[in-house]
């Protein structure tokens, strides 16, 4: 019995890995592996590493979740980017309410929504926007927020929707957490108000097809970097599908859209850079 992971099983699992998700592990983080995977050895009933190396090469959905559970790394806080979530509090959230015009429906993907924060953060800036009067006729139930990741683990807490008090001060302002969450059980639970606009579901980036509906904005933060560049390539590429014309795509700061498609333009706004896919109706050209 050997309790440490070989470099060739750890190959193995990595191109597993890779296959599954897209997502690339560093070859010479063996540790990073082993101890990731650990959990999975009592789980899978497994003496040692080898043993899940066997039942990662047979496949199926449970090993395959589990895997790919264990190596995501689902680091994430409410208003990441101060700059970013002030540029779409101010400029992109009117302005697009403003192009599908008051009332209508407004489609908003966060496409790694991790345990929740983003796309929660987000439906909460929707209901500042409406609690202010700021956009007349405007109410935050036209927005409809679908909130997809891969890792079950992560989907299933951004379900709960409760965190503990070091989650939930990590970037959550006080007047956010006394208006947009409750005490439950000594943690902090989301209001139903800010629930409501949200609806998560599990997907890969990796799938062929994203679905048909087409969204105002996406937001694709801090996802990319896990993927080497044709697989960045042909996300971007279905993420452009998946806008409306004059939709907006949000990526992470580290990450650069623009190196992998020239499909989008883009804007540079008060430190920040966003991207939008060209409209042929509003006269804006594509970059
Ligand atoms: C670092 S977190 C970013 C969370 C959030 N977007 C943010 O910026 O704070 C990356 C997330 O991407 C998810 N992820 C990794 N590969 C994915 C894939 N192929 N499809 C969907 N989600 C994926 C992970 O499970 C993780 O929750």
């Amino acid at each position: 019995m050997n309790h440490h992971i070989q470099p060739s099983q750890a190959r193995v699992i990595r191109e597993l890995v890779e296959n599954w998700s897209g997502i690339i592990l560093d070859e010479n983080d063996v540790h990073f592996l082993e101890f990731r995977l650990r959990p999975l050895l009592k789980k899978f009933d497994c003496e040692d590493y080898s043993d899940l190396v066997e039942i990662a090469r047979r496949g199926g959905t449970a090993i395959r979740t589990a895997l790919v559970d264990a190596v995501t790394t689902n680091e994430t806080s409410w208003f990441r980017d101060v700059n970013v979530y002030r540029e779409l509090r101010e400029e992109i959230l009117p302005g697009l309410i403003a192009m599908r015009g008051v009332g209508a429906p407004l489609d908003i993907w966060s496409a790694a929504c991790s345990t929740g924060q983003e796309p929660y953060t987000v439906a909460m800036l929707c209901r500042e926007i409406e609690r202010l009067h700021e956009i007349p006729g405007f109410h935050a139930t036209n927005v409809r927020i679908l909130a997809t990741d891969i890792c079950q683990e992560a989907l299933a807490a951004a379900r709960k929707g409760v965190y503990d008090s070091i989650a939930i001060k990590r970037g959550l302002p006080p007047e956010y957490i006394e208006r947009y969450t409750e005490p439950r059980d000594g943690k902090s639970a989301v209001t139903r108000a800010v629930k409501d606009l949200v609806r998560f579901d599990q997907m890969s980036l990796m799938d062929r097809h994203y679905g048909t509906e087409q969204m105002d904005l996406i937001l694709l933060r801090n996802v990319l970097i896990y993927f080497n560049d044709q697989t960045k390539r042909d996300i971007l590429d279905k993420a452009h599908r998946r806008l409306r014309p004059g939709g907006i795509l949000l990526v992470g700061g580290a990450e650069n859209a623009a190196r992998y498609s020239n499909r989008f333009e883009a804007v540079f706004a008060n430190g920040m850079t966003y991207y939008r896919k060209a409209d042929p109706f509003s006269g804006r050209a594509s970059a």
